[in-house]
Parts: C-alpha cells; sequence; structure tokens
C-alpha cells in the first residue's frame, strides 16, 4: 500500500478507504504482488539444485491464498488433519504436502497416511505407533536441536523444554526403532522458532541437521523449517535472506557432495510469505482522553488479531484517513472487555472518531488466529490481485454465529417473543459497519 497524493492506495490504484467503504470496516485485504515478491525473493537467495518451499498455511489459509501459491509453485506445511484436507481442496498434490503435526492422536496421522501425504514424526512413542500401523510409509523426522531461538519464548520451539520434536540425543533410539521396524526415513526436518534475526543461529541449527542426517542413508530431502524474522516495524531489521541463502547454499551443496547425493532442500515459511502482504482497516469508534493518556478506541479487539496482546508483538498503526497536519501520540486499544490493547505510544496525524487506522503487517497469523469472542464476527478478507479487489472471505452473521449450536427444546420459550428459533434470531440482526463517504474527506 503506497501514499499517493494524500491517498492510501493499492496496486491498481484502488484506494484503501474505497475498499474500506465497499466492504466496511473491520477489513482485512492482501495484496498478491507483496506475497509473489516475497516468494520470488526467497526463491531466488539459494543456489542449489532442488529447492522446494512449503507455504506455513497455519499463518493465513484462506483457500484462495492456498491456490495462489500453488500456482506459484509452492508446496504446503500443515499442522492438522484440516489444513491437509484445505490442501488438497486447494489442489495440491498429496506428494506436495508435509504433515508435521506435534501432540495429535495417532488415529489423526493414520487420517494423513490415507489421504497420502508426507509425514514428519516428532515423538517417539508416535513414531513406535507409526511402525506398527504403516511400516510401508516413509516418514521425516523432526528433531530438537537444542537451540533457544526465536522472537519470544511462546514461538521458540527448539530449545530443550520444548514440546516439539525428537531430542537429538535420542537419535540412536530413532535409528534402532526405523531399523527394527523397517521404515524408511526419507527426510530430516528441524523448525527452532519464529523471527530469528540472526543466520548464524541458522547455521549453528543446519550443522546439527547436517550430523544426524550422515546417520541416515535413504534421506531424499532436509527441511530446515523456517522462523526468518520479518520487518514490523518498517525499519529494515528482517533475516537477511540472501546471506541466509548464499550461506546455506554453500553448506548444503557440500553436505549433498558428502553425503553421495543430491537432496531437496526445503524450508516452510508463514511470515516472510504473508506477514507483509496483509493490511487490517479498522474505524475509530471513539477518542478518549484520560488523565495520562489519549486513546483511540477502534471496532475490533484481541478476537479479530490477537498478536499484541499474545505475543507482545509490535505491528505499524497508521492513520489512512489523516495523511497530513498535526500529530499526536495514542494507545489504540480495541473493545473487547478486557485489557485489549494494539498499541502504546503510537504518533499518529490527529484522529477524529470515524477515522480508519491500518494495522500492518497483518497476513500473518493474524485472521488464522480471530476468533468469535464477545460474540463479535471475524471480518471480511478481500485480496488485491492484478490490480482488482476480490472478497474473498464474507463477513460473519448472526446466523454463522449460532450455525453449530442446537437449541434445546425445553429451552425455546427463553428466546425473545416472536422468535422460534435461532435461525429467525439470526436474521433479525444487522450486519458490520461501513464507512461513509463523509468520514473518508
Ligand atoms: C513447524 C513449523 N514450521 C513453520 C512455521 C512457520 O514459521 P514462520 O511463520 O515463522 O515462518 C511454524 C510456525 O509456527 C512451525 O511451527
Amino acid at each position: 500500500m503506497q501514499l499517493n497524493n494524500g491517498e492510501y492506495s493499492f496496486p491498481g490504484g484502488i484506494s484503501a478507504l474505497s475498499l474500506c467503504e465497499k466492504y466496511g470496516c473491520p477489513l482485512y485485504v492482501y495484496d498478491y504482488d507483496t506475497i509473489k515478491r516475497q516468494f520470488e525473493r526467497l526463491t531466488g537467495a539459494f543456489d542449489v539444485k532442488s529447492l522446494k518451499i512449503n507455504y506455513a498455511c497455519k499463518a493465513l489459509s484462506n483457500i484462495n491464498i492456498l491456490k495462489l501459491f500453488k500456482q506459484m509453485g509452492s508446496g504446503l506445511d500443515t499442522v492438522s488433519i484440516q489444513e491437509v484436507r484445505l490442501g488438497l481442496m486447494a489442489g495440491f498434490s498429496p506428494n506436495d504436502i508435509i504433515y508435521t503435526p506435534n501432540c495429535v492422536s495417532i488415529d489423526e496421522i493414520s487420517a494423513a497416511v490415507k489421504l497420502g501425504v508426507r509425514i514428519n514424526i516428532d515423538n517417539i512413542s508416535i513414531l513406535e505407533q507409526f511402525g506398527q500401523l504403516h511400516p510401508e510409509y516413509p516418514i521425516c523426522i523432526r528433531i530438537n536441536p537444542h537451540i533457544m531461538a526465536g522472537g519470544n519464548s511462546k514461538i521458540s520451539v527448539g530449545h530443550i523444554d520444548s514440546k516439539f520434536g525428537i531430542s537429538f540425543h535420542q537419535m540412536p533410539h530413532v535409528l534402532r526403532l526405523v531399523e527394527t521396524m523397517g521404515i524408511r526415513v526419507e527426510g530430516l526436518h528441524m523448525h527452532t522458532g519464529s523471527e530469528i534475526l540472526d543466520t548464524e543461529v541458522f547455521l549453528i541449527g543446519a550443522d546439527i541437521l547436517f550430523k544426524q542426517a550422515r546417520e541416515l542413508p535413504d534421506l531424499d530431502y532436509l527441511d530446515f523449517g523456517s522462523g526468518f524474522k520479518v520487518s514490523y516495524k518498517n525499519d529494515g531489521i528482517e533475516t537477511d535472506i540472501e546471506d541466509l541463502g548464499k550461506q546455506i547454499s554453500k553448506r548444503f551443496n557440500f553436505f549433498c557432495k558428502e553425503y553421495g547425493r543430491d537432496l531437496t532442500l526445503m524450508f516452510e515459511p508463514g511470515k516472510y510469505l504473508v506477514s507483509e502482504s496483509g493490511y487490517f482497516f479498522s474505524k475509530v469508534n471513539v477518542v478518549k482522553q484520560t488523565t495520562s493518556t489519549v486513546f483511540a478506541g477502534i471496532d475490533s479487539g484481541l478476537n479479530h488479531l490477537v498478536r499484541p496482546m499474545m505475543y507482545d508483538a509490535y505491528h505499524s498503526i497508521i492513520n489512512v484517513s489523516k495523511t497530513e497536519g498535526r500529530k499526536r501520540i495514542y494507545t489504540v486499544v480495541g473493545y473487547i472487555c478486557e485489557t485489549d490493547t494494539f498499541g502504546i505510544n503510537r504518533q499518529m496525524y490527529e484522529i477524529a472518531e470515524g477515522d480508519v487506522l491500518c494495522i500492518k503487517n497483518a497476513g500473518a497469523y493474524c485472521f488464522s488466529m480471530a476468533s468469535n469472542y464477545n460474540s463479535r464476527y471475524r471480518p471480511p478478507e478481500v485480496l488485491i490481485y492484478e490490480g482488482k479487489d476480490y472478497l474473498i472471505r464474507k463477513r460473519e452473521t448472526m446466523e454463522d454465529l449460532l450455525h453449530s449450536q442446537v437449541e434445546m427444546e425445553t429451552l425455546q420459550t427463553a428466546l425473545p417473543t416472536g422468535e422460534s428459533d435461532f435461525t429467525g434470531l439470526a436474521n433479525g440482526v444487522k450486519e458490520g459497519s461501513t464507512v461513509s463517504s463523509k468520514q473518508m474527506s
């Protein structure tokens, strides 16, 4: 999204405020050009015979986004049987889907086997059960390299206290099991965390993976997971992908030579590919001056974008309705009935009630983590693709909130007069707020 002549707009000259008027706020908008640019930048950074990027679809799983990744030549990284099914529905071949679950039942893993996708195992108990049920099915093993890395403790997953992966110290046990049960290990995987800035951290992990890989003679691929840091503050502080690509390629090519075969180098990024493409627009309901702060209260909350409250994540916030004039300091908060803060002490052009704010880097782990908390509707999603805007998810309605609830017959009278069932109740409620052209001016 660019600022031109006092107006924020997307490729094709689509004005941000006109999207807010057309679809209403709150609203998620994704720019396909940015996704494509990130995908191409990543694939261009490596110099190896065979590279496979598996988009970690937990970041943003709208089926249209998945189809676009398929179109770009990406594979898919999935963590639930539902993500596997979404991937297949989006047209990915089972071979192009890797399923990396954690603490799921063996039944769910068996369901993924039936669908024919690649299976990544991160627990010795599951490995034993898997070997008994599916001895012919090749697997990938997720190791825990005991590296403390990542933007915060909730997204650091490769350290010794983490529930993820099989400790590399337990590899002798893994080797005994696969040998005894005759299981073929086709891949070796690790993922140490998200938002890792330093190339060195990836290289330390890579050396551990190479060392373990030497013990496995039938490998087809090494999967280095993800964790590339993006610049949430728009300050350019991000993983140096070109440097990382150079260093990893050099080591990977050396490893393949030593191993005697060219393997596929795999990565499974989410954030790097979609974070920057996403924008979350929300209207200011109230400006509230207290004795210490000026709050801008928006028509959204942690139910729509939980990262600031969940991870203390920083997201840039701008006033899209005002692009010049006086600036003031605001704390941007949501409407959820508990502390619900998007950003503290943010300098923005002076906010009036009705202005539209934009929260940036809203492509990854934003809509996909949204909920109906406080019985709010989840917002619509719009994709900007080849200069046009496409609605790719409708705003929810009262019907959506109620559709899986089952009304107890004996409680029917408890509903408001005139409403004999939940459908009737749902139909009587208005949808979310639009931005009027007056608010836009
Ligand atoms: C196993 C695995 N792979 C890949 C990812 C994607 O990480 P990121 O979004 O930081 O690229 C995650 C994130 O949670 C993950 O758990």
